[in-house]
């Protein structure tokens, strides 16, 4: 091995690299001054000599100059912590390089070289999670969006597309499975205790897709033909003793599979489709071409451990990496500002899987309380930005509710205003043209166009304008008519402080009073700051339904009568309004109260359509269940220009205090009618699960003793986690003598099942217990805690600092706990500490003292030494 590491040249410190410490000047990308890459790289041998401690990669790159690009004899090859041992072009030991920062330059005289470089990386050293790192003694990749660079020297961005070579070699007893992306093309064993695997990807892909498993696993087997014929063989890979988890995830693959086929006409494209789970993760799950590697929490699924949330979680995120084999592989993204390409077209895509795999209406509100609780606050806060960003420091901040759920939102209003038909013409043009390319979202803007007939050039808009708009609306009648006054504020947000008006696709459908029903729903589409729409033939004012299905992402700012929400929440035929109706009603109630009102109309206004709702025989279980849910306090304390949280949780938990006492009886006839269900998988017994917990959680509030027996005979009768852990949420909010026990309980019995003491650890993060500032102490102190395994930190982390009654303790405890935990995270997993940032971020529309408890621990985390670039821009951005 020639090793030509030049002295002279500044290394940079690898330690220092890895923790991606904050520059003193912050390097900031602008999506304007994008620039085609000089130099193109068409194929990639890569080959590793596998080890936990140490890993040698040696990478050959076939590099040309690009036509398309500046001419530039320099090629940039990107790296993270690395150190070139060697490095040769053309077969020849190269000394021209040099680096810049942490990349290396090499000076290439012709048009077409081959360039050799071999490093050296250290995986069980790799806490970031991000490049190559071990988890559980198996080796595995995460290189999306920046970690390829943390591997070997490459132009890591995803607009230079490569076919991979792969050959890996390691100790047969530590990896008996050797994976990577495409198609096993040979392997062998040279009979010394090692045994090595070729794969070869024949579909160019960015780096970022690029992916290698390394490990003692086992496969649940399958197979699946397309419909153009080919079989396709399919492995679920996983720990051994948990195969018999995996096959709720395969169901759920053929399923994707099936209808990506059907429903956008896309067919799989190699001959093998591996997933492999893994227990160290820092996100849900990632698309690498033909080996989709997953954090185990979206794969593994029985009825002992996983709840019915956890299997519609599995199935959608089964669904999303899939899909994204043609939203994101075939067609990829040009630069990072383009994520939304891929995330909020394939976010789309599998919320459109789920919703005909289960029940429509129920997905479409769930998507929508995501939304609400997630982006509605971070489109009103410091960290506000376009679904395609104009900026960023570190790109791995920008994988959001708005990039992702916004997103989506973004696109079905285009198949709304299309139609369903015309929309996916429109899709199929998008494939059809930009197979292979590296594209942009105004690429799919211009296909739907095309394809769909549609004129998008105001709505492009929407990928530009940060903040959710606000709509008011005005319904006036008379003379036989009524005329609807509609207008829109899109808000002004960090950067942008002068918005243009959106088109903002309404449905809608003016009911009649007296026979309850409606003459046909409509599309309105609201282009300009204001319109007038007058429809004739309404003898009575008519009861006004819009925004139906939620066919756009706005807030409706509008004050209606409280007959009118009772009447809508009672007759309403689309499920989305209906549910609407009644989360309106209950908002109404508790600002008013909140504003310092004694609500009492409200409050039985409110008691009274929830009535009717616990009885109304038309209604599925599944469905009452969503009716049952009160609006969060994330969401209520958008709905408050200055939020006080004390006294939002203070409102609200009065109303389901005096809910669960008025409705004692509905509620507990509905927990005895719902128990007497057996177990099954059907919605009819998932409805039945649901309701179930939702009376108990009414009854806790109304009744504790009662609640508390209760819940623990429903914990220990249960034969599925749905129950169980529902039971153990009621209890661990209780000071009832059942709680320490069945706590004890839960601990002991899944002992050894990671996913499962997660739960453990949320459902008291996540308590009414008042107490739980205590709790979350001690846990932290847990054997069972470490800040190296993301799911265990966002187990308690996350579901504390989403937990308003503990991160908002008015003495400031909980900020301090969540910045004491950033700081400990930072240099361990920066992804990971990043995330915890803006919940801290809230300070400027909380009440003044929180306020300024909020902002303290911001400014103690900006002045701590070497942050990470991801903490530090999320803290800054932040303070404002
Ligand atoms: N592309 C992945 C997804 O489906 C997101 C992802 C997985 C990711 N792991 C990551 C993003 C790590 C950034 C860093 O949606
Ligand atoms: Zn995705």
């Amino acid at each position: 091995m020639d090793i030509v590491q030049d002295p002279t040249v500044p290394q940079g410190n690898p330690e220092q690299a890895d923790a991606a410490a904050a520059p003193q000047a912050p390097r900031i990308i602008r999506r304007e001054d994008y620039l085609p890459p000089a130099w193109l790289v068409p194929r990639v041998s890569l080959d590793f000599a596998l080890g936990l401690q140490r890993t040698r990669v040696s990478a050959v790159l076939e590099v040309a100059r690009n036509p398309d690009g500046a001419s530039d004899p320099v090629i940039r090859l990107n790296g993270d912590g690395l150190t070139p041992l060697s490095v040769r072009v053309d077969g020849e030991p190269n000394n021209s390089w040099t680096m810049d920062g942490a990349d290396l330059l090499i000076t290439l005289p012709g048009a077409a070289h081959e360039i050799t470089v071999v490093t050296e990386i250290e995986p069980a050293a790799n806490s970031q999670l991000m490049g190559l790192y071990a988890s559980n003694g198996m080796l595995c990749t995460q290189c999306e969006a920046e970690g390829f660079r943390r591997i070997a020297f490459f132009p890591d961005r995803p607009d230079v597309l490569s076919t991979y070579r792969v050959r890996m070699s390691g100790d047969k007893g530590l990896f008996p499975i050797l994976l990577s992306n495409g198609n096993l093309a040979a392997s062998g064993d040279p009979g010394d205790g090692t045994h090595w695997a070729e794969w070869h990807d024949p579909w160019p892909k960015p780096c970022y897709l690029f992916a290698l498993v390394a490990g003692d696993l086992v496969a649940n087997r399958d197979s699946f033909v397309t419909c153009g014929g080919r079989r396709v063989d399919l492995a679920i890979w996983v720990r051994d003793g948990d195969l018999e988890r995996t096959g709720h995830a395969m169901q759920s693959l053929k399923n994707s599979m099936k209808w990506d086929e059907e429903t956008f006409g896309r067919e799989y494209d190699l001959d093998t489709f591996n997933i492999v789970a893994v227990s160290d993760f820092n996100m849900g799950a990632m698309e690498n071409k033909g080996l989709n590697i997953f954090n185990t929490r979206y794969v593994l699924a029985d009825p002992e451990t996983a709840t019915d949330g956890d299997y519609d979680a599995v199935e959608s995120v089964i669904a999303h990496e899939y899909f994204h084999n043609w939203s994101g592989n075939r067609v990829t993204c040009r630069d990072w500002f383009q994520l939304s390409l891929k995330e909020g077209f394939t976010v789309l895509r599998d919320q459109l899987f789920s919703q005909d795999m289960g029940s429509a209406s129920v997905k479409r509100i769930e998507d929508v309380r995501i939304l609400r609780s997630a982006q509605f606050p971070e489109d009103s806060g410091p960290l506000a930005h376009p679904i395609r960003p104009d900026s960023y420091q570190e790109i791995s901040n920008f994988y959001t509710a708005t990039v992702y759920n916004k997103g989506a939102e973004v696109i079905r209003m285009m198949r709304t205003m299309a139609g369903p038909d015309a929309f996916r013409k429109g899709c199929d043009l998008y494939f059809e043209r930009h197979d292979g390319q590296a594209a942009t979202c105004e690429d799919f803007i211009r296909a739907i166009e095309d394809g769909a007939g549609l004129d998008l050039s105001q709505f492009r808009l929407w990928y530009a304008q940060a903040g959710t708009p606000k709509l008011t609306v005005k319904l006036e009648h008379g003379g036989g008519k009524a005329v609807l006054t509609l207008a829109q504020a899109v808000p002004a947000t960090p950067g942008q402080a002068e918005k243009r008006p959106m088109p903002i696709p309404l449905r809608l459908a003016l009911f009649d009073r007296e026979s309850g029903s409606h003459r046909g729903e409509q599309l309105v589409v609201l282009d300009a700051e204001e319109r007038g729409y007058t429809f004739d033939g309404f003898a009575q004012p008519p009861v006004l339904s819009i925004n139906r299905g939620f066919s756009a992402p706005v807030a409706v700012e509008r004050h209606v009568p409280e007959a009118d929400l009772v009447f809508l929440a009672a007759h309403d035929d689309d499920p989305f309004a209906r549910y609407e109706a009644m989360q309106s009603l209950v908002v109404q109630h508790l600002t008013a109260v909140i504003d310092g009102g004694d609500g009492a109309s409200g409050r039985a206004a409110v008691g009274d359509a929830l009535a009717a709702i616990l009885e109304d025989p038309a209604l599925d279980d599944l469905m009452r269940g969503e009716l049952m849910i009160l609006p969060g306090e994330a969401y209520l304390a958008e709905q408050l220009l200055i939020a006080d949280p004390g006294a939002i949780h203070g409102a609200r938990e009065g109303l389901k205090a005096w809910l669960g006492a008025n409705l004692k009886e509905r509620f507990f006839a509905l927990h005895q009618r719902a128990g007497e269900a057996g177990f099954g998988r059907d919605a009819a017994a998932r409805g039945a699960r649901k309701i179930r917990t939702q009376a108990l959680v009414y009854l806790a509030a109304g009744d504790p003793a009662l609640a508390a027996g209760l819940a623990a005979a429903q914990y220990r009768a249960a034969d599925n986690m749905t129950d169980r852990q529902g039971a153990l949420m009621v209890l661990a909010g209780l000071d009832a003598p059942e709680r320490e026990e069945l706590l004890a309980d839960f601990r002991a019995r899944y002992d050894g099942n990671a996913l499962v003491i997660d739960k453990w650890f949320s459902i008291q993060a996540a308590s009414l217990h008042p107490n739980v500032l205590e709790h979350v102490k001690a846990l932290a102190r847990h054997p069972d805690f470490t800040l190296n395994n993301p799911n265990r930190v966002r187990s308690l982390y996350m579901a504390f600092a989403a937990n308003p009654h503990a991160f908002h303790s008015a003495d400031g405890e909980g900020y301090r706990m969540i910045a004491d935990l950033i700081v400990d995270l930072d240099p361990i997993n920066a992804q990971t500490a990043a995330r915890f940032v803006p919940p801290l971020g809230r300070w400027r529309r909380i009440e003044p003292a929180r306020s300024a408890l909020m902002r303290a621990q911001l400014e103690r985390i900006s002045r701590v030494d070497r942050l990470s670039r991801d903490t530090y821009e999320q803290v800054m951005r932040s303070l404002g």
